[in-house]
């Protein structure tokens, strides 16, 4: 893992947006795995400025969501579909027809699912998955005890996610679905790269069991450990529980310049 940490959120995402847009670039045709939440805004924000002031041209790229609310409907506020409309997608020059979420009004949500992880390999699989972390340590909705080995599925979130979720919806955790269709923890892993965001003092605990912690099951964020590729971009906050994060620096501030990409 790669750790980076910038003194704000703000500085961590246009780093990490550095290396999309690096990505981009390079293979116009790429595959994005991309994630909600409030985490990765700034970072879509950022994007957003880079289409519009550099260029950069998202008309090849294709988009896998991790997850989505079972029972909402695409036009719901709160789905992700709705979010990634806003806060991307009606940005950018993608075409609609290579943007891709789970279906959470499937009427055979197996079925679905299984097609969901067959469209992913049909696109050449995912070369950069964006991923946020729960403060219960889950990433996409693979919540703990999620199998290492598990692909897109219904998954049932814990109570802790409902309540932090709660926010989105009046605050009120009964409107929150209680299931969700989620990429699997063995699905991001095939990933060529996992970028993972995470900010404030809230998931410092989450984020020390991640990087430093063991590879359990019960920590599902904890399996990037063992992805040849993952970059955590980090603000003060994030890294304040981080027992090595003065080596985690000087391993960033020493880098020869043909390594730096963020
Ligand atoms: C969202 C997702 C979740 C979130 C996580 C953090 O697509 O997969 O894993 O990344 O719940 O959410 P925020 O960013 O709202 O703290």
């Amino acid at each position: 893992m790669e750790i980076i940490i910038k003194q704000n959120a703000d500085m961590a995402s246009h780093a990490s947006a550095r290396v999309v847009a690096r990505l981009v670039r390079e293979k116009p045709n790429a595959v994005l795995g991309l994630a909600t939440g409030s985490t990765p805004l700034m970072l879509y924000r950022e994007l957003v400025r880079m289409h519009k002031e550099e260029g950069l041209d998202f008309s090849r790229v294709t988009t896998f969501n991790l997850d989505e609310y079972i029972g909402l409907k695409k036009e719901h506020p709160q789905s992700y579909y709705t979010f990634m409309w806003e806060n991307l997608f009606s940005q950018i020059n993608i075409k609609p027809e290579n943007v891709h979420l789970p279906d959470g009004m499937a009427a055979d949500v197996p079925a679905s699912c299984a097609a969901y992880e067959q469209e992913i390999l049909n696109a050449g699989g995912i070369d950069l998955q964006v991923l946020g972390i729960g403060s219960d340590g889950h990433i996409g909705f693979n919540e703990p005890t999620s199998s290492f080995a598990s692909r897109t599925r219904i998954k049932t979130l814990t109570q802790q996610t409902v309540a932090d979720n709660a926010r989105f919806f009046d605050g009120d955790g009964s409107k929150v679905p209680h299931h969700c269709i989620t990429m699997g923890i063995g699905t991001i892993m095939d990933a060529q790269m996992n970028l993972m965001l995470a900010f404030g003092a809230g998931k410092a605990d989450a984020v020390s069991a991640m990087v430093e912690g063991p590879v359990s099951s019960m920590m599902p964020a904890s399996i990037l450990q063992h992805h040849p590729l993952a970059k955590v971009f980090i603000d003060e906050a994030a890294a304040s529980a981080l027992k090595l994060s003065n080596y985690y620096r000087w391993v960033y501030d020493g880098k020869p310049e043909w390594q730096r990409d963020a």
